[in-house]
C-alpha cells in the first residue's frame, strides 16, 4: 500500500477529487475566453487535437506514474520523478513540477475570491442594476478587484474583499489539513454533484433566454452557439492559436505538471488508473464543452453580440453575464447560482494545487502536518499578496498566467513525456497502466507519448519563440492608413518617409506621398 499511510477510501471518491481538481475556472471563464479570443470555432480544431494527442495521452502516463511512485513510497513530484529517473535531474525538474501548482494557487485562489464575493453581492441584491448598461459593470469589477490602481485593494473601504479572502484561503487549507480522504475526497463526493445540479439550471435559463430583444437577431443566444461551434480553417495558420489551445488543454485537465501524479500515488496496487484517467478527461470535457461552451459565450452574445468575440478571460463572466442577469427574470437567484457554481469549480481545483506541495514538505522535510501546512499557508499568502498589490489591470495576475499558466506548464508537460517516453519506458509504461486496469490503452498511444508528444510540444514552442522574437515585420495596412490619414491632417513627418524608404515600400495608391 502507499505511504505515508493516506489512501482514496472509494473509486468513485478518486475520480471525483481528481475530476473536482479538472473542472474549475479553466471550463467555466478561460476556456470560453481562449475560445472568443481566437475566433471561436477556429479554436475547437487546434482545442480537440491536442485533447486527444497531448491531453489524455499524457493523463494516463500521469495516472501510471503516480501509482508506481505512490507503491515506491512517494507522494510528490521530486521523489516520483527520481523513482522513475535514476539521474539527480529528476529531483529539480520535480521542483518545479511543485512551483507551477503553487504560483497558480496564489492567483487562481484570488479570482476564486472574487466568485465568493458576486455570490454574496447577488445574495445582498446589490449586484442587480436596473437599468444598468455595460459600463456600470464595468466599473463595478474594476472597484472590485482593484483594477484601477496598485495597492487600492488595501484601502480601508474596500477591506470587504480581503475578508473573504480570507475566508476562501482559511476554506482551503482546513479541507488540505484534513487529509486526502477525510478532506479533499469527502468534499468532493459532495460538491460535484451539487456543482452539476446548479451548473445544469443555470445552462437551462441560458438556453431559453432566446433572442431577447427581436430588433437585434444577431444578439441571440444562437448566434453565441454559432460563433462557437462553427469550425473555421481560415485561422488555423497562427501558432499562437496552437500554443493557446495546448496550453488550455494542460491547464483545463490539471494535466502535466504533477498533480494527477500526486492524486494517483495514494492509490493501491490494484486500483484501476486507464479507466479512471479517462472518466476524469471526460467530466472535465462535458463541463468545459456542454457548460463552459454554452453559458459563458451564448449568454453574452445576447448582449454583445459579436462583439463577444473579442472579449477577455473576465469580461466574459464577470462583465458581461451579470449584465444579462440584471435583464432577465430571475437573474438574481441566477446570478447567485452561477457565481456559486464557480466557486465550488474553483475550491476543489485550489485544494489539489496545495496538496502536492504539502505532501513535499512532508517527505522531503519531514515536516508533520501542522507545519507543513503553516509553512505553505505563510508562503501562498506572500504571493497572493503580491497579486493583490499589482491590482492595476490586474498586470500581476495576467502575467503570472501567462508565463505560469501557458507557457511554463507546456515545457513541463515536455519534461513529463520525456520521463514517461524515454527515461520510464514506454514498455514499462504499459505493463505498468494495466496492472489492475478495467480498459486497456491501445498500443499506439504508448508510441504517441514516446515520439508525437514531444515533437508537438517542442514544434509548437519553438514556434511561439520564433513568433516572440522582437519583430521588425511592419503591418503595411495600417501604415498605409497612416499615410493616408497623415496626409489628410496635413502632417506627414519625415519619420513616415523614411520607415516606408526603409521596408521599400511604395506610397499608398491615392496618396500624393512624394519623397523629395
Ligand atoms: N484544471 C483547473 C481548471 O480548469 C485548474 C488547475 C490548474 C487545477 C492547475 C489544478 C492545477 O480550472
Ligand atoms: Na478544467
Amino acid at each position: 500500500s502507499p505511504a505515508g499511510g493516506e489512501q482514496w477510501a472509494s473509486r468513485i471518491g478518486v475520480i471525483l477529487a481528481v475530476a473536482g481538481s479538472a473542472v474549475g475556472l479553466g471550463n467555466f471563464l478561460r476556456f470560453p475566453g481562449q475560445a472568443a479570443q481566437h475566433g471561436g470555432g477556429a479554436f475547437m480544431i487546434p482545442y480537440f487535437i491536442s485533447l486527444l494527442v497531448l491531453g489524455i495521452p499524457l493523463c494516463w502516463a500521469e495516472w501510471t506514474m503516480g501509482r508506481y511512485g505512490g507503491l515506491n513510497g512517494f507522494n510528490s513530484a521530486p521523489g516520483i520523478y527520481s523513482t522513475l529517473w535514476k539521474s539527480r535531474w529528476a529531483r529539480y525538474f520535480g521542483a518545479i513540477a511543485l512551483v507551477v501548482p503553487l504560483v497558480i494557487y496564489m492567483y487562481y485562489v484570488v479570482i476564486e475570491a472574487w466568485c465568493l464575493g458576486y455570490a454574496i453581492q447577488y445574495l445582498t441584491g446589490s449586484l442587480m442594476k436596473e437599468g444598468s448598461n455595460a459600463e456600470v459593470f464595468q466599473t463595478h469589477f474594476d472597484e472590485f478587484v482593484g483594477a484601477d490602481a496598485n495597492g487600492a485593494l488595501f484601502q480601508s473601504r474596500r477591506l470587504g474583499f480581503l475578508v473573504i479572502l480570507a475566508g476562501t484561503f482559511i476554506a482551503n487549507f482546513v479541507l488540505i489539513y484534513r487529509g486526502v480522504s477525510k478532506g479533499i475526497e469527502t468534499f468532493c463526493r459532495v460538491a460535484m454533484p451539487a456543482m452539476a445540479v446548479l451548473a445544469f439550471i443555470v445552462l437551462i435559463r441560458v438556453l431559453t433566454l432566446g433572442t431577447p430583444d427581436p430588433s437585434k437577431p444577431d444578439q441571440s443566444v444562437l448566434g453565441g452557439l454559432g460563433f462557437m461551434w462553427n469550425p473555421d480553417f481560415s485561422h488555423l495558420s497562427d501558432p499562437q492559436m496552437w500554443l493557446a489551445a495546448a496550453g488550455q488543454i494542460f491547464f483545463t485537465l490539471s494535466v502535466g505538471f504533477g498533480i494527477v501524479i500526486n492524486y494517483a500515488s495514494y492509490l493501491k496496487r490494484k486500483d484501476d488508473v486507464v479507466l479512471s484517467g479517462v472518466t476524469a478527461c471526460s467530466v472535465n470535457e462535458f463541463f468545459e464543452v456542454c457548460f463552459g461552451g454554452l453559458i459563458t459565450l451564448p449568454a453574452a452574445f445576447i448582449f454583445l453580440g459579436a462583439a463577444a468575440g473579442s472579449q477577455g478571460t473576465f469580461d466574459l463572466g464577470f462583465k458581461a453575464l451579470p449584465n444579462v442577469f440584471a435583464q432577465m427574470p430571475g437573474g438574481r437567484i441566477i446570478g447567485f447560482l452561477w457565481f456559486i457554481v464557480l466557486f465550488i469549480a474553483a475550491i476543489t481545483s485550489s485544494i489539489s494545487m496545495l496538496q502536492p506541495v504539502i505532501a513535499f514538505f512532508e517527505e522531503g522535510f519531514g515536516l508533520k502536518r501542522h507545519a507543513s501546512a503553516a509553512m505553505l499557508g505563510l508562503v501562498s499568502a506572500l504571493g497572493c499578496g503580491f497579486v493583490l498589490y499589482f491590482s492595476e489591470g490586474m498586470v500581476a495576475l495576467d502575467t503570472l498566467d501567462f508565463w505560469v499558466g501557458s507557457v511554463l506548464i507546456i515545457m513541463l508537460a515536455l519534461i513529463q513525456a520525456i520521463i514517461y517516453g524515454w527515461c520510464f519506458g514506454i514498455e514499462r509504461g504499459a505493463e505498468e497502466a494495466h496492472v489492475g486496469a478495467h480498459m486497456r490503452i491501445p498500443h499506439f498511444v504508448q508510441l504517441m507519448l514516446k515520439y508525437v508528444v514531444p515533437v508537438y510540444l517542442i514544434t509548437i514552442f519553438a514556434m511561439f519563440c520564433w513568433n516572440n522574437v522582437p519583430s521588425q515585420d511592419i503591418d503595411v495596412a495600417t501604415l498605409d492608413a497612416n499615410v493616408v490619414a497623415g496626409l489628410q491632417e496635413g502632417e506627414l513627418g519625415t519619420t513616415l518617409l523614411a520607415t516606408l524608404a526603409a521596408h521599400d515600400i511604395e506610397a499608398p495608391a491615392g496618396s500624393k506621398l512624394v519623397s523629395d
